[in-house]
């Protein structure tokens, strides 16, 4: 059935249902029950730089020789991305659907080797998850913006692997900056990564973590940029992969339709099951026999800024009377 069939990153997919980097995809059981549901690919869980460097340091910590850190993040380093390459030769060996691998990278140092590794290890494709937190008053987000870039352009340098790159959306202007990420090497973009956010409880007076699932509900800030990239990027040269907020298959139907050239899901799968993949993707084939459309490329981006009528909807921010019925 090629009815969902969709190229991306160079990849031809059965459908464009990725389940996205997570701990759901850190094992080799997961990810074949996620390929028995039907998913056209995986993100593998990411390996952290910000990880493998606290590991190292909390070796040091009981150590009592300081020289002992260069050896111990050597050897921190070795072991984590020994078990990462490890999980992309099982899953490439068990696997037929395509394996992305993800890397997790706050600067263009060393830790871009491991782009290398990935590519010798045999995953198909690399999503880089970049957030640097803008937590310094002096730097600007010029500064900011040009690491991002640094970071893609020598990952692109480093590695043949069709690369994608996992942002968030909080930049002043995103598309900007996807353009540039495109100019350093980007094939493919994904809005939006979701962070682990702080929160505090006040009765045991300490930091906690807030909610780590997402609703069906967050869906809207990814679906306005989708909608609005989508008509900037031609899919030839820049696709966008949609995350966030998508627990069902209405919801996998509204970001092809503001133009998703794949869509990842992951919170659904924490809190529904696994199954949740199948019953998306009947959803989809279900929903396109109604309308009448074979492929997807019969519909993909039909709701997207360029392609309808009042494209403004997409640039409104403000509740004005005019657009909201909430007082
Ligand atoms: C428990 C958990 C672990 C995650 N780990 C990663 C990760 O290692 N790398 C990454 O790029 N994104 C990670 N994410 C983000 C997800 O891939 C996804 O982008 C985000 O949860 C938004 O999609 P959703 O609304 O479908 O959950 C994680 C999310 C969750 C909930």
């Amino acid at each position: 059935m090629k009815k969902l069939q969709t190229q991306y990153l160079g990849l031809t997919l059965k459908n464009p249902l990725l389940v996205s980097s997570s701990g759901l995809t850190n094992s080799i059981e997961k990810l074949v029950k996620i390929q028995e549901q039907g998913a056209g690919a995986v993100v593998l869980k990411s390996l952290f730089q910000e990880q493998i460097i606290m590991e190292a340091e909390d070796a040091l910590r009981h150590n009592a020789y300081p020289e002992a850190l260069d050896y111990l993040n050597a050897h921190t380093q070795d072991h984590r991305t020994g078990q990462y390459t490890q999980l992309i030769r099982e899953a490439k060996q068990r696997l037929d659907i395509p394996v992305v691998a993800s890397l997790n990278c706050i600067d263009d140092n060393d830790w871009v080797a491991y782009a290398k590794e990935v590519e010798e290890a045999g995953a198909d494709a690399l999503e880089l998850n970049i957030f640097i937190i803008p937590a310094k008053i002096h730097q600007t987000a010029a500064q900011i913006e040009e690491q991002y870039e640094r970071i893609v352009k020598k990952v692109r340098q480093t590695t043949k692997l069709p690369l994608a790159v996992k942002v968030s959306y909080q930049f002043t202007n995103l598309l900007n900056v996807l353009e540039r990420l495109k100019g350093a090497g980007a094939s493919a973009a994904v809005l939006f990564n979701r962070f682990y956010e702080p929160d505090i409880d006040i009765f045991k007076m300490r930091t906690v973590s807030s909610e780590v699932f997402s609703s069906g509900a967050d869906i809207r800030q990814s679906l306005r940029w989708m909608a609005i990239a989508s008509s900037h990027f031609d899919a030839k040269t820049m696709q966008l992969s949609a995350s966030t907020g998508v627990h069902d298959g209405t919801a996998f139907v509204k970001q092809l339709l503001a133009g998703a050239t794949t869509v990842q899901v992951c919170s659904a799968l924490y809190k529904q099951g696994v199954e949740v993949v199948r019953r998306i993707l009947n959803f989809t084939e279900d929903w396109m026999d109604g309308k009448g459309f074979s492929t997807l490329d019969d519909f993909r981006g039909r709701m997207g800024y360029g392609n309808i009528s009042n494209p403004a909807i997409y640039e409104r921010t403000q509740f004005m009377r005019y657009f909201s019925s909430v007082e």
